[in-house]
């Protein structure tokens, strides 16, 4: 049966998709959102075929109005939203002399602001309910290590920190919990981009380095983020944990 609704942003790959499916396995009502149409919907049709239930909507979280509008019409829908993954989000590389204002800013659009327009849309109807729990994805170029060439996505991973910990304050006394995950170095788009991150090869060779011998899948990252939004985790607010195979701890 399912009890609870789920909305995730940027889920049509990587990261997201394994999320999706991980609620979708775990009996929740998974809201597949991404500027990916095509990712997206298949998402959401390989849920639905494995007996899950899931759909897709188109959202673009640079769009205070889009947020605003998925928000309302899941709400008014199903009754409510009971958990927000704050999952969207890009990491271009690009070197300080050529960091212009429009690129910093676009970064911080959609990996930072945007997290925050959901929050801002969801957080009425979840104070109403008394409950809710908002999981944002941060980064170990967030938490720990500084990125070169990527300042700006080090800045704003880094701001999903705060913007976890001062939500977490605001919004405990009504129910709501707010957690972030710092993932390390995990097998996806993002991270095989030879342009813009490690490359196949890349992340190949930082296994070596990492304590656990292997690079992390988006799934390992999914089960995490699926206990952060759980009952399991209910005395858990404010913390952005850090998943990496041991990578942080081990490097010295
Ligand atoms: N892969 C890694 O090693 C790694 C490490 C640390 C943190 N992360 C973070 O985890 C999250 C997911 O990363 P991933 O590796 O799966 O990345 P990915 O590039 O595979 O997927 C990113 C998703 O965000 C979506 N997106 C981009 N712009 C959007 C917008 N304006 N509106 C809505 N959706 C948008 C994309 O369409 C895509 O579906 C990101 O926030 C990323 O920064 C990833």
């Amino acid at each position: 049966m399912t009890s609870r609704t789920v909305l995730i942003t940027g889920a049509g790959i990587g990261i997201g998709r394994a999320t999706a499916t991980a609620f979708g396995r775990a009996g929740y009502r998974v809201m597949v959102t991404d500027i990916l149409e095509d990712e997206g919907r298949s998402v959401a049709e390989a849920i639905c075929a494995s007996g899950g239930t899931a759909e897709f909507r188109h959202l673009d979280v640079t769009s205070s109005a889009a947020c605003d509008a998925a928000v309302r019409d899941i709400e008014h829908r199903f009754g409510g939203i009971d958990c927000i993954v704050n999952n969207a989000g890009i990491a271009h590389k690009v070197p300080l002399g050529e960091l212009s204002d429009e690129k910093w800013d676009r970064t911080f659009d959609i990996d930072l602001k945007g997290m925050m327009r959901l929050v801002r849309a969801a957080a009425p109807g979840m104070k109403a309910a008394r409950s809710g729990s908002i999981v944002c994805l941060s980064s170990i170029m967030g938490v720990a290590y500084g990125w070169d060439e990527h300042v700006h996505y080090s800045a704003a991973k880094s701001g999903v920190v705060g913007l976890v910990r001062g939500l977490a304050v605001e919004l405990a006394s009504s129910g709501i919990r707010v957690n972030g995950v710092a993932p390390g170095y995990i097998r996806t788009a993002q991270a095989l981009s030879e342009e813009h991150s490690l490359g196949p090869a890349g992340l190949e060779a930082a296994a070596s380095f990492i304590p656990m011998g292997r690079v992390g899948e988006p799934e390992d990252i999914a089960d995490v983020i699926v206990f952060l939004a759980s009952d399991a985790a209910r005395y858990l607010t404010g913390q952005t944990i850090t998943v990496d195979g041991g990578l942080l701890v081990g490097r010295y």
